[in-house]
């Protein structure tokens, strides 16, 4: 994919639902009481793995444009072949809390990134509440035996994990008794808004989360809100582009999500959000990016540190790319990065170089000197989506075009990416 320098970002978008929330929705009216019906559900390769995983439990998935439908079966079903996640490590990782709790044995796989991911995270806490788990070495395949006997468990998460915490909650679903999830630092906050919001009362004191089990969901309709971590690179963009005008109707604006943006706040940018309605817990409305000059912080580089790097974790190319053009930017605490599709330190430490720019790598995280003139360049997504988009919109803002290799990968969380690229950006 070529991508071209723009001089400005023009024009209203709407995006396709919240890969995080679309996730979870889809598993929840898998499990429930009754249909669901979730529109602007994502359409993103990694929720239609969430939902061809639950087909093969006996779920019935109905989809048209924009709308699906789920009819759960009064109990899962043993899948006669293993489970493809793809690459979603969501899926993987929620999935398994669900198939802890069932008394059948099912095997979790994925594509070769997913096969390379770390899951002792979930095996650990899940065998302590009576599942027992085989993998390779850690890594997926996993062969879950379940039993509707699960423990409930108190858990220290060691790692800062969204998708951690919700395996354990969905597994607690099925536990007799009180299971608490307790985090190191806060994580969004998706699973324990709509539980819920579907019926089932999750207590959550900051970074202690608890749920009484055994519970079940009740079915329902939600609209799902577009996608944040999609719109960041459209933000960051019109931040980015002098003279900009954008605007992006109904995005998740969960606070456990919306880091990012108060992120370019403080560095100088004019973004304004606006709740305009809430469904099952999860706020959402309007964010408005008007750019009149580029602003330059002039108080050295930003420091990012563990406290708030999950808040961003899948913002955290695209602020290495920001931080590029504006003041420069340090993030720390976050070798977590190493273990997502890719090692998203090193690619993005690569890319940017490639461009022109002066970086630092650490081993949890990395130094990237700015402002610095990118100029166009071949980009290596590695196969990672967030990769890709990242580095189109360096390539925005680059002197001279850049071709980007493998920028078909955007499909895993974002398929209409390019294209909403190209109605908005002035050449
Ligand atoms: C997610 C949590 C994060 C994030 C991922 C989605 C979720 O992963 O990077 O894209 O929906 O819970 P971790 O839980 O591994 O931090």
């Amino acid at each position: 994919m070529k991508v071209a320098p723009a001089s400005r970002i023009k024009g209203t978008i709407r995006l396709p639902g919240d890969k995080s929330i679309s996730h979870r929705a889809a598993l929840i009216a898998g499990i429930a009481e009754g249909l669901s019906q979730l529109q602007n559900f994502s359409t993103s390769r990694d929720c239609q793995s969430t939902l061809a995983c639950l087909q093969q439990l006996g779920v019935g998935v109905n989809q048209s444009p924009n709308n699906i439908t789920i009819e759960p079966p009064p109990q899962l079903r043993a899948p006669a072949e293993p489970l493809d996640c793809g690459n979603s490590g969501s899926t993987m990782r929620m999935l398994a809390g669900i198939l802890a709790g069932q008394n059948f044995s099912s095997e979790l796989t994925g594509d070769e990134s997913l096969s390379s991911r770390p899951m002792k995270r979930i095996i650990e806490p899940l065998e302590k509440m009576g599942a027992t788990i085989q993998s390779n070495r850690d890594r997926p395949p996993l062969r879950i035996e379940g039993t509707s006997q699960l423990k409930p468990i108190t858990y220290e998460l060691p790692v800062a994990s969204a998708q951690v915490k919700s395996c354990i909650l969905f597994a607690g679903l099925n536990a007799k008794g009180q299971t608490t999830v307790i985090e190191p630092v806060v994580t969004r906050d998706h699973t324990e808004r709509l539980f819920n919001g579907f019926g089932v009362s999750i207590e959550n004191t900051g970074t202690t989360v608890m749920i009484d089990g055994p519970a079940r969901f009740m079915g329902g309709q939600m609209i799902i809100p577009g996608d944040i971590s999609s719109a960041a690179y459209f933000v960051a963009a019109a931040m980015l582009l002098p003279k900009s005008e954008l605007t992006i109707e109904d995005v998740c604006l969960n606070p456990t999500r919306t880091e990012f943006v108060s992120l370019l706040n403080r560095w100088g940018g004019e973004i304004q959000t606006s709740i305009t309605r809430t469904d099952r817990n999860e706020p959402s409305g309007t964010i408005k990016v008007m750019t009149t000059e580029v602003a330059h912080s002039s108080n050295g580089p930003l420091v990012i540190d563990k406290d708030i790097v999950p808040s961003l974790i899948d913002e955290l190319p695209l602020v290495a790319v920001v931080g590029s053009q504006l003041s420069g930017v340090e993030i720390r605490g976050a070798a977590e990065l190493r273990v997502k599709e890719t090692d998203r330190i090193t690619a993005t430490a690569s890319n940017l170089r490639a461009m022109g720019a002066d970086v630092e790598e650490f081993d949890d995280g990395l130094f990237v000197n700015g402002p610095a003139k990118l100029r166009g360049a071949a980009i290596d997504s590695f196969g990672d989506h967030r990769i890709a988009m990242a580095f189109s919109i360096a390539s925005l803002v680059a002197d001279g075009a850049s071709e980007i290799s493998g920028a078909s990968c955007v499909d895993i969380s974002f398929p209409e990416f390019f294209d909403l690229l190209h109605k908005v950006v002035e050449k």
